[in-house]
């Protein structure tokens, strides 16, 4: 995506002629002596007051850190320190000569959206060279799912139940993004969904905080790799704090009404998750919580995010936050915004003027006191530090001879690593009659909005991902079956039929339209792909959203199947040959029509720039799927939420009970179209045999429990075997299930295994009404099964 909010991104300038030979870390770390002593040169300009801070010395460790930053902290102006806490977009507003002249004069801590070398550059030389205080800048961009190369969106990648998977998207991305200057990410984000009208669940890692908090973590390791000082690596700044992703009614931007209990059960842990794995950076959410804005909630940054979870590091507002407090009606007017922001802890105001404008102001009148602005540009010089750019501001940018020539040349994407993680994100939903995996014979009829679009594929913020460089589904396909089997397509709808839609998701965010409407009929283009079908062995259609449609400010009313795609896949069936439906979206959608009528169902999400050959790969069975949902699939919109872990009620609907006055919608079956944790294999998988090694539980020890997975089929195979446990009698009504392990096994044809989960206090601990994490004794079931309905179970006693 390369226009956020309007404000074009930085990149694509004349290509100079040199080649680009600095591709890894490794060369780059070796040209950091060379640089350092230049940067070091650089500072020795000035009066003694204005001198460069003094490189970090021997020995480091926090207390060299700390007493860096307060002689640092000692010889800045008001000016100076105000300038510290902005967070500069390049834009209209802001060209890059102008964002230079800002930085040379101290007026700015980091700049977001300039993202490559040659601009950044400058701007680190005006830093380092011209301001006062020769201050390094920190460059940071939403590398979210890639950075050059795109990976499959977060969702997707959850999918993977693999946090290996995740780490390396997220160790390859802090490549890329730190070989292009990039020190820090607006990742991950975290925000549990419930609600998949919320267009930005694509961005997350789906419903369950168990899971979503191992995504972080994994996220984390791999951004900041060995540490955050080191050339190959960026600071991750976990996103949005806080319950950003429970907005009501899944419509953007709305408020976020919560319970504490539910907050700190569900909502809060994957945040923590990120800050305890050593996320460097939090960034504010947009919402309120119970009323009170987080970028001004005393509450939230302060007792719970620096009080009780202890973090260091530093915070960010969201896009334009601090102003938006006058929206809110908690602030008169920018001042007051100001003000309510510094007092709750907002370190960087993002992409406005507030904090020029106004800190200066409430400064002098001393309604912000001296320490206060200390506080927060000692976190903002903090994650400079240990960013490592005080002992080298370079270090993510190598020497100018070693700038790519071309910034988006081919050999800069890491396209084996993104076809091998985009393999493990696809979620079989549905099998008949083995329709998959093809054959590479005979002939395929291809159709589809989606089947050809490198946009698409790639998802929302896709970074520097480039659509003429993702492999389409068509592409996939093509190499897959070349010379072996003869291919026909046919476009056969558009995704939208509502053009005010199209409109709207054009205005978005994008610097071209995005949506481009076939101008033909429905009609003849469904004719057409019927006639295409017709003369086809096996029929594949690709449909699904637009990748406008998951994304920030697109919340939907309904999760069906947009436009007239369903019509045309109800055409397909209507010739009889086998209909394999390949899904490219970013939310759950309402796909009962597909479940019972598609011979075969793929969910692939937005698979990234390989996706093509990710897809082709799991269709002609070159890779066997093993993803499973991570977030429920709801009937319809009506049925939202549908999330697995819900409390226990009063009156549950009852299976084979279904009687009046019980927990339902009456016109709809009850249940989600597909629970949390499903997924299909080309294999059969069977669990059983589930044994806990004791019936009784003392606190302080830990049991056994074991089930066996067996591959029944005939194809080599990865099944994810999940651990749940309920506790069922508690001081407060209590999670109906919860995940509390996982485990991705690989087995041949034939093979078993026994897989093995230790339980102990830590898998049964809760919040209680009091807030306090307890354990309580009594009855525990534990659940083991290949998704989150069909489960084995067994219970022990916790004494
Ligand atoms: C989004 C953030 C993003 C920021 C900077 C905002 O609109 O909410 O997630 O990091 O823009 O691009």
């Amino acid at each position: 995506m390369d226009n956020r909010n309007g404000v074009p991104v930085v990149d694509g300038r004349e290509e100079d002629s040199r080649t680009e030979t600095n591709r890894s870390g490794l060369s780059r770390r070796q040209a950091l002596g060379a640089l350092a002593s230049a940067a070091a040169a650089a500072g020795m300009a000035g009066s003694p007051a204005a001198a460069a801070p003094k490189k970090p010395g021997k020995p480091t460790g926090p207390a060299a850190k700390e007493a860096f930053i307060d002689d640092l902290i000692a010889r800045m102006t008001v000016d100076e320190k105000v300038g510290q806490l902005r967070l500069i977009s390049i834009g209209p507003e802001m060209p890059h000569a102008k964002l230079m002249d800002e930085v040379a004069a101290g007026r700015i801590g980091g700049s977001f959206n300039t993202v490559i070398r040659r601009d950044n550059r400058p701007l680190q030389e005006a830093a380092v060279k011209r301001s006062r205080l020769k201050i390094p800048l920190f460059f940071a961009y939403d590398v979210v799912h890639g950075h050059r190369t795109t990976f499959p969106i977060p969702l997707a990648l959850a999918a993977s139940f693999d946090m290996a998977v995740i780490e390396r998207m997220a160790r390859v991305s802090a490549i890329e993004a730190s070989d292009d200057s990039i020190d820090m990410t607006f990742a991950p984000m975290v925000d549990i969904s419930h609600d998949p009208r919320w267009g930005r669940t694509s961005e997350g890692f789906g419903e369950d905080p168990y899971l979503v908090s191992e995504c972080a973590r994994a996220s984390v390791r791999g951004f900041q790799g060995a540490a955050p000082d080191k050339p190959d690596t960026i600071m991750a700044a976990v996103k949005h704090f806080a319950l950003y992703g429970a907005v009501e009614g899944g419509r953007d931007y709305n408020t976020v009404d919560m319970s504490p209990l539910r907050m700190h059960q569900v909502y809060l842990p994957p945040y923590k998750a990120a800050i305890d794995a050593g996320a460097g950076g939090v960034m504010v959410a947009l919402n309120s919580i119970n009323g009170i804005p987080a970028t001004s909630n005393v509450w939230l940054l302060q007792d719970l995010l620096r009080k009780q979870w202890g973090f260091k590091g530093v915070t960010v507002s969201d896009h334009g936050a601090i102003t938006e407090l006058t929206r809110h009606g908690v602030a008169r007017d920018n001042r007051e915004a100001a003000k309510l922001a510094i007092k709750a802890g907002i370190d960087l105001s993002m992409a406005d003027q507030i904090y020029l404008a106004e800190l200066p102001g409430l400064i002098a009148s001393g309604e912000i006191k001296m320490a206060e602005i200390d506080a927060r540009v000692r976190e903002v010089l903090g994650a400079k530090y240990d960013l490592g750019l005080f002992a080298d501001p370079f270090l993510r940018m190598g020497k100018p001879e070693d700038d790519p020539a071309d910034d988006k040349a081919e050999n800069r994407l890491h396209r084996q690593p993104a076809r091998e993680i985009a393999r493990e994100t696809i979620v079989l939903l549905e099998n008949r009659n083995q329709t998959l995996p093809l054959k590479k014979q005979g002939t395929i009829a291809l159709v589809g909005p989606l089947a050809d679009s490198g946009l698409d594929i790639l998802g929302s913020w896709s970074a520097q991902g480039v659509a003429e460089q993702a492999v389409t589904v068509r592409a996939g396909i093509e190499k897959a079956i070349e010379g072996k089997a003869k291919l026909l397509t046919a476009r056969g709808s558009n995704v939208l039929d509502d053009e005010k839609v199209v409109e709207y998701l054009n205005f978005l965010n994008w610097d071209k339209p995005e949506v481009v409407q076939d101008p033909r009929p429905i009609e003849t283009m469904i004719e057409e792909a019927v006639s295409v079908a017709s003369q086809a062995d096996v029929v594949i259609a690709v449909v699904g959203e637009v990748r406008g449609m998951s994304h920030e400010s697109s919340s939907r009313v309904t999760i069906d199947m947009p436009g007239s795609q369903r019509r045309l896949l109800q055409a397909l069936k209507a010739t009889g040959k086998p209909l394999v439906v390949v899904l490219m979206n970013g939310r759950p959608l309402a796909i009962g029509w597909e479940k019972d009528n598609a011979d075969a169902l793929l969910e692939t999400w937005y698979t990234g720039t390989e996706g093509g050959n990710a897809i082709a790969d799991v269709l002609f069975g070159d890779h066997n799927p093993s993803a499973k949902l991570p977030i429920s699939f709801p009937r319809s919109a009506g049925q939202i939420p549908t999330y697995y872990n819900a409390l226990r009620i009063g009156r549950p609907f009852t299976p084979g009970k279904p009687g009046n006055y019980t927990s339902q919608y009456f016109e709809e079956e009850q249940g989600p179209l597909y629970p949390f944790g499903f997924g299909l294999s080309y294999s059969r998988f069977t669990l059983k045999d589930l044994k806990l090694s004791a019936t009784r539980l003392k606190r302080g020890e830990t049991l056994a429990a074991e089930a066996t997975l067996t591959n029944e089929g005939s194809y080599e195979g990865a099944n994810i075997v999940q651990l749940y446990i309920a506790d069922p009698f508690a001081s407060i009504a209590r999670p109906v299930k919860e995940l509390k392990g996982f485990q991705k096994i690989t087995l041949k044809p034939g093979e078993s295994r026994v897989v093995r989960f230790e339980i102990g206090e830590d898998q049964l601990k809760f919040i209680n009404a009091d807030l306090k994490e307890v354990v309580e004794n009594g009855r525990f079931d534990v659940q083991i099964g290949l998704d989150s309905h069909d489960v084995l179970v067994q219970s022990f006693e916790l004494v």
